[in-house]
């Protein structure tokens, strides 16, 4: 995750890793973000709708949080650049080969 933020910002796009930077999120922010879901509209997508909406999407979101920003804070953790695509199907962005190593 960190190289791709480093090339959105040589090379600002226009998507969400560049619209976060440009509001002065971290990168375990940006991560954060990406993994969970991308933008409200996927999240809302995730967890359902109506009287059976998802319960537990408060917890859902603050794991998935609470996970990158502590794993990332590991001295020694590296990723390759993952790939981010947009899926216009959920309205929301997806991160493939994301590999996380422990140097
Ligand atoms: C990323 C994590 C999660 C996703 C994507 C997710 C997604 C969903 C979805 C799509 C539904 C069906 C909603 C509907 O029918 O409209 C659901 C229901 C439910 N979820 Fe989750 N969920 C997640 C995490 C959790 C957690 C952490 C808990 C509990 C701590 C939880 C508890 C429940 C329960 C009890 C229901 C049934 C609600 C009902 O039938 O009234 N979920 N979830």
């Amino acid at each position: 995750m960190r190289p791709a933020i480093r090339d959105h910002r040589r090379d600002p796009r226009d998507d969400l890793i560049s619209h976060l930077i440009s509001r002065g999120c971290t990168a375990a922010e940006i991560l954060g973000e990406c993994l969970g879901g991308g933008a409200a509209s996927a999240a809302a997508l995730s967890f359902g709708g109506g009287p059976h909406r998802c319960p537990g999407a408060g917890i859902a979101i603050l794991e998935t949080d609470v996970l990158p920003s502590r794993l990332f804070a590991i001295d020694g953790v590296r990723t390759a650049p993952p790939r981010v695509t947009f899926n216009n199907d959920i309205g929301g962005y997806e991160i493939r080969g994301l590999r996380i190593s422990l140097a």
